[in-house]
């Protein structure tokens, strides 16, 4: 079966793929390959650093690769915090980027924001994206207690609870990191009966 990498170290994350595309490929993952290398992100779009992690991948170990990039974009601070999501308040804590955030978004009317995903799959030397998108809007406190990061002040459109209110399973349907996989999904599977 041919063997693609998905450019992560999450176990669970892992799992979720390889099961999507049973039958299909080998799903491996950065552990698996014996890939220790913190990649760089260094990338201003994600598009960007999604491609240097999978072309670093599929330049040095010489196998088909996919990686994503995520984060949160909100209108009224120019899509801050953006590709610099994970450690917009220099410190790479959840709270304290929340709190980044509240306290710019303090007063502020336009509350719209979205989260989204890019995914570079690097196949046969050519690099396909795939992108997912929600949008929603931060609220002026926290909610919530599952999830991760901003989760706790984004309540996606169409729902009156954040993203931290809401079971892993509902949020997995409807996330921008579910739509970009769906993608993904989608185009390799069609490949697959073309
Ligand atoms: P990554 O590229 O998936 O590692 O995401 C980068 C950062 O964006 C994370 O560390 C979080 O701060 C934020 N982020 C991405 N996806 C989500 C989400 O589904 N909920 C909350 N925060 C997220």
């Amino acid at each position: 079966m041919k063997q693609l990498v998905f450019a992560t170290n999450n176990q669970h994350k892992t799992e979720e793929i390889r099961m999507a595309l049973e039958g299909l490929y080998e799903v491996l993952n950065l552990e698996d390959i014996g890939c220790f290398v913190d990649i760089p992100e260094t990338a201003a779009t994600f598009e960007g650093n999604a491609t240097l992690k999978s072309s670093y991948v599929a330049e040095h170990f010489r196998l088909d690769c996919f990686a994503d990039d995520s984060g949160l974009e909100i209108e009224a601070l120019n899509n801050e915090p953006g590709v610099y999501s994970a450690r917009y308040s220099c410190s790479r804590d959840s709270q304290e980027n929340i709190n980044l955030v509240l306290q710019k978004m303090n007063g502020v009317e336009n509350r719209k924001a979205r989260f989204k995903t890019v995914i570079s799959l690097m196949q046969n030397g050519q690099n396909h994206l795939f992108e997912g998108v929600i949008t929603g809007s931060i609220r002026t406190e926290l909610s919530g207690a599952k999830g991760f990061g901003y989760d706790p002040i984004f309540q996606p459109d169409g729902y009156n609870i954040t993203f931290a209110e809401m079971e892993m399973s509902e949020k997995n349907k409807i996330s921008h990191r579910a739509l970009a996989l769906q993608k993904m999904i989608a185009f390799l599977r069609n490949e697959a009966t073309a």
